[in-house]
């Protein structure tokens, strides 16, 4: 493409791109949207402050107070775009039973009409009077060989400058591009073209939203929103939907997990990858300061949402953390629950639709035992715990975020960013149930590890639109991001545990966790956080070989005496209250697994149904 032409189109290609193909879809996407302008991102920190800059001017964002938040912003969002919205989310796969019955699914000749060709498609034109940014990144360390590049074309400065903490973003994914380096090509919009002379609003987005994905191409569509998952492409929709379409083809997994480091104080380090559902406490966990009694002992994060696996060459699966930075949930993080999440917010932060304290400072719900009198909302409200108390109102929104780059986590895991990654000695699967399920049980062995994290269920949370607290089945905390059918999903996993026992390679033990066991008082029974240390202990002991445990119908649990106690009071009946099997709960619990295998008959492995028999067999003992 010849480039007195593009600069017709104003595209501004800086001299350093020979990447043909990459230009020629910036051109198509530039024409389809009718942008006003394009801007290639490099992703240095001129070009970040200069778009925080602009969006305060806009009113998008506000800076908050430097001498108690120094380089950090709050944004609040439109009140109807808050969460990622699943109901509008589609695996535009070109066979329906590929998307398989738990995605939404159209046909992709159908979603082209609706967004890119038809006479009213919704990308035409929807970038007027607006700026198209260009970024290149990369998700996982740059050049690794377990990494890919990604480029996204958005047209919201907030999302740019949320791209370049949670992404490798700028001038060294471009350099990396080359002339003809592959790339998923995400092309985002906030659905809100300007007609000459309309002001803007401060979070401009649409009623209308489409998350789409088209797995046999790569690519990624994203309207109408401008938060989070829905609007960081690389996250979500890349680094889960596509990617798990990626290694399904060539052997590895993409999952939603944190990766943590845990040293002993005999000098050992193990690597743990641990799925939960979105707001059920990945980012604690990663980051979880053991408790007094625990010398010589730390936890050191890797990632703390999203892993990256694939075989290395010693036989071992190797993870990276594909993302730079953390979007992490707000609520509930303060000095007990997370200590070091609070140290990496002292700066360099953009919260989203967290409260405003009348010094310019930010506060959520559990930030502190006493609210501050008098407080800002996230919708610009007045609030006080009077009006909370009269009303309910929250101060932060549920699923208020704070972005900060990873670089300021006080135990970040020194092999963060090794292309290498590290290797993997055990997986975690853990929903948030009230009921049922112990606080730890190990699987037998692969094929029992996967029926327990398929048939995993959990609570839902505001990280979703949508209603919070009804218990739905999230096998591998993937529901909402297998980017194919989930059946073939848990094949696949199958399939990666046999090829590495076929290589004579360590497959890492399975866990299935629960932190969220209630009394009667509806209280939760396990301290959790901290002292979710012991679990982590026992697990270690495991692998070591030295912990011992006991066998029940789902697995193998600790007994009292295989973990530890100092500086806990905790008795053998609370723990029996938070471990034990209830025959009769289980019972309706695996009739609840059968209807997740009903839903996924077609292509559901054998072996889960064979497990489940297995189980049954058990209980009925
Ligand atoms: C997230 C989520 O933002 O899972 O990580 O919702
Ligand atoms: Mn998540």
């Amino acid at each position: 493409m010849n480039r007195p032409v593009l600069e017709g189109l104003r595209l501004n290609v800086p001299a350093s791109v020979r990447h043909t193909e990459l230009i020629e879809w910036v051109a198509r996407t530039a024409a389809l949207t009718e942008a006003r302008e394009v801007v290639w991102c490099d992703g240095s920190i001129e070009e970040y402050d200069r778009l925080c800059q602009q969006l305060v001017d806009g009113g998008t964002m506000r800076r908050l107070n430097p001498a108690k938040r120094p380089n950090s912003y709050l944004a609040w969002s439109d009140p109807s775009d808050v969460a990622r919205v699943e109901d509008r989310t589609f695996i535009c796969s070109e066979r329906q039973e590929d998307a398989g019955p738990t995605n939404n699914w159209v046909a992709p000749a159908e979603m082209r009409a609706l967004l890119q060709t038809g006479d009213n498609a919704l990308f035409k034109g929807c970038m007027k009077g607006r700026t198209m940014y260009v970024m290149p990144f990369s998700m996982g360390p740059l050049g690794s060989h377990i990494s890919h590049l990604g480029v996204e074309l958005t047209d919201s400065p907030y999302v740019v400058i949320s791209m370049r903490t949670m992404t490798r973003m700028g001038k060294a994914a471009l350099e990396l591009l080359g002339s003809d380096g592959h790339f998923v090509p995400c092309v985002h919009t906030v659905g809100a073209p300007l007609e000459p002379g309309q002001k803007d609003v401060a979070w401009p987005c649409n009623k209308t939203k489409y998350i789409v994905h088209y797995p046999e191409t790569q690519e990624i569509w994203s309207y109408g929103s401008g938060y989070g998952g829905n609007a960081l492409l690389g996250k979500k929709c890349f680094a889960l939907r596509i990617a798990s379409t990626m290694g399904r083809e060539n052997g590895w997994l993409a999952e939603h997990m944190l990766i943590l480091g845990v040293s002993t104080p005999s000098g050992k380090k193990y690597h743990v990858a641990a799925a939960f559902p979105s707001a059920c406490g990945k980012t604690n966990f990663s980051m979880l300061v053991p408790p007094e009694g625990y010398q010589g002992w730390s936890v050191t994060t890797v990632g703390e949402d999203i892993a990256w696996i694939k075989p290395g060459k010693n036989g071992r699966l190797h993870a990276i953390n594909p993302e730079a930075g953390y979007f992490g949930v707000a609520p509930g993080t303060n000095d007990h629950t997370n200590a070091n999440c609070m140290a990496m917010l002292k700066r360099d932060v953009v919260f989203t639709n967290v409260a405003l304290t009348d010094d310019g400072d930010v506060w959520w719900e559990g930030m502190s035992d006493e609210p501050p009198a008098h407080l800002t909302d996230w919708q610009g409200r007045d609030w006080t715990p009077e009006i909370a108390k009269a009303t309910g109102a929250k101060a932060a929104h549920p699923n208020s975020r704070f972005t900060v780059s990873s670089i300021h986590n006080p135990v970040l895991d020194t092999e963060w960013d090794n292309p290498e990654g590290v290797p993997i000695d055990a997986f975690l699967f853990g929903g948030r149930r009230s009921t049922t399920v112990p606080l730890v049980t190990e699987a037998r062995d692969w094929a029992e590890g996967v029926y327990m994290a398929a048939t995993m269920g959990s609570e839902t949370t505001a990280a979703i639109a949508g209603q919070v607290g009804v218990v739905r089945r999230d096998p591998f905390a993937m529901i909402a991001f297998a980017g194919y059918n989930m059946a073939d999903y848990f094949q696949h996993w199958l399939n990666v545990g046999a090829k590495l026992a076929a290589a004579g390679g360590a497959q890492p033990k399975i866990y299935c966790v629960n932190w969220f066991r209630k009394g009667a008082d509806g209280k939760f029974i396990w301290p959790g956080y901290g002292d979710n240390m012991r679990v982590l202990e026992w697990i270690v002991g495991r692998l070591e070989h030295r912990a011992g445990g006991a066998e029940n119908a789902f697995g193998i649990s600790p007994r009292y005496e295989d973990l530890r106690w100092d500086g806990l009071a905790f008795t053998r009946e609370q723990f029996q209250s938070v471990i034990g099997i209830d025959r009769s709960a289980w019972q309706q619990e695996l009739v609840l697994h059968q209807e997740l295998f009903t839903q996924l008959t077609h292509h559901l492995p054998r072996e889960l149904p064979a497990t489940k028999a297995r189980i049954e067999q058990r209980l009925a003992a």
